[in-house]
């Protein structure tokens, strides 16, 4: 079943980046069916994505693990592609569960393309990391920098599932998939109405700094200050999540033309150390952060950012909004919740 008749499958889409991208794909004319089950998200993130969308959509609040209630939703809605961004991602939580993030990223995964293989969908968009690219590359990271050596069960689900749709698009020509692999995702909708709204203690540098800046926290600690960096401390490709949105309008459209496996950076190809981002932020919001030099993070590298010409050539993507738009953005989201 093509896209262009048929509706987009958004899963996860109640959470940060599926609720910008279920917007940008209804703005493009798409008809979207979206399914969430709240373990990291809201109901009124639902109702404000309608809201401002001017639209309804169907929703269905099912686990993706249940077979039973995925073939509800193939049953009563016509999909011919899937968004997939249900998923556990929390890196620290990963290394203390890690059962739950196997059991929750792949088993959804797996269960989805079983019952789109029934019900004849065949175009499949994964939500894929820079956490799959291995330490030992060079900068920028392109498409086929090594990947593997993961340093947490998060990152290796990742490193599994691309695996696993690789496999399964070998065995079903049918299926066409594209992989997309996303920086740092960080700002909110321009609007202030939808945004990241972390149920837990954040991980993130961007929900922390907007923390701190709120005085929900003291205190932001850098994680190092000795990295051989320009100003000691860690570079990151920080991409706006109104861009990320629109790099996945332009892989369901990629998808209606090309078969097989595809796989994409989604970045900006800029990176920004944790001080020139704190910068940033002040900049933007003419909030003051008080921050707190602190020892390295394990697991952290010293330096990521994407190489972005395969996604501009082939995607026709482009970052658009800079850091400062983005910490605009975050500032008003923080400030409305
Ligand atoms: P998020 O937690 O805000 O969104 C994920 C959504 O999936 C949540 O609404 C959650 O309730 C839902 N969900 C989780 N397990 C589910 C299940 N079994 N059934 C139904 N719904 C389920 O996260 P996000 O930042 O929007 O990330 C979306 C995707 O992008 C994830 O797969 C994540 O791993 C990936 N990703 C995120 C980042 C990032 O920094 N945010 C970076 C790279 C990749
Ligand atoms: N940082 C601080 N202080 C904080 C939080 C973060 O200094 O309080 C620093 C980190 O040390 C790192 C940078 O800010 O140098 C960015 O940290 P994030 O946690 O925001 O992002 P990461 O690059 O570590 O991780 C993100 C996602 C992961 C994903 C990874 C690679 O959170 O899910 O990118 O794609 F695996």
């Amino acid at each position: 079943m093509g896209i262009e008749k048929a509706k987009i499958l958004v899963t996860g889409g109640a959470g940060y980046i599926g609720s910008h991208t279920v917007l940008e794909l209804i703005s493009n004319g798409y008809g979207v069916v979206v399914c969430d089950n709240f373990t990291n998200s809201k109901p009124d993130a639902v109702s404000r994505v309608k809201k401002l969308a001017n639209r309804d959509f169907p929703f269905y609040n099912t686990d993706v693990r249940d077979e039973g209630g995925i073939q509800k939703i193939f049953s009563e809605q016509k999909i011919g592609c899937v968004i997939h961004f249900a998923g556990l991602k929390a890196v620290g939580e990963s290394v203390k569960i890690p059962l739950d993030y196997y059991a929750n990223n792949l088993n959804s995964t797996l269960v989805l393309l079983k019952v789109m293989e029934k019900f004849g969908a065949n175009n499949f968009i994964f939500s894929s990391s820079a956490t799959v690219y291995s330490g030992v590359n060079e900068m920028p990271l392109t498409e086929n920098s090594v990947t593997g050596n993961c340093t947490n069960p998060y990152g290796w689900t990742k490193y599994m599932l691309e695996q696993i749709l690789r496999d399964a698009a070998a065995a079903n020509k049918n299926l066409r998939v594209c992989l997309l692999r996303y920086f740092n995702p960080i700002g909110a909708h321009e609007s202030g109405q939808i945004g990241e709204d972390p149920k837990d203690i954040p991980n993130n540098l961007m929900p922390l700094v907007a923390q701190t800046a709120a005085g929900k926290r003291g205190v932001l600690n850098i994680y190092g200050t000795d990295y051989n960096t320009a100003d000691g401390t860690c570079i990151r490709d920080y991409i706006h999540v109104s861009d990320l949105a629109a790099g996945h309008v332009l892989a369901v459209k990629y998808l209606e033309n090309h078969a097989g496996v595809s796989v994409f950076n989604l970045g900006t190809g800029k990176g920004t150390s944790v001080l020139e981002f704190i910068k940033a932020f002040e900049g933007a919001t003419g909030v003051k952060i008080k921050t707190n030099t602190a020892p390295r993070r394990a697991g952290d590298l010293p330096v990521s950012y994407a190489h972005t010409q395969k996604a501009k050539d082939e995607l026709g993507f482009a970052a658009k909004k800079s850091i400062e738009d983005a910490c605009a953005d975050t500032w008003r989201w923080q400030s409305g919740l």
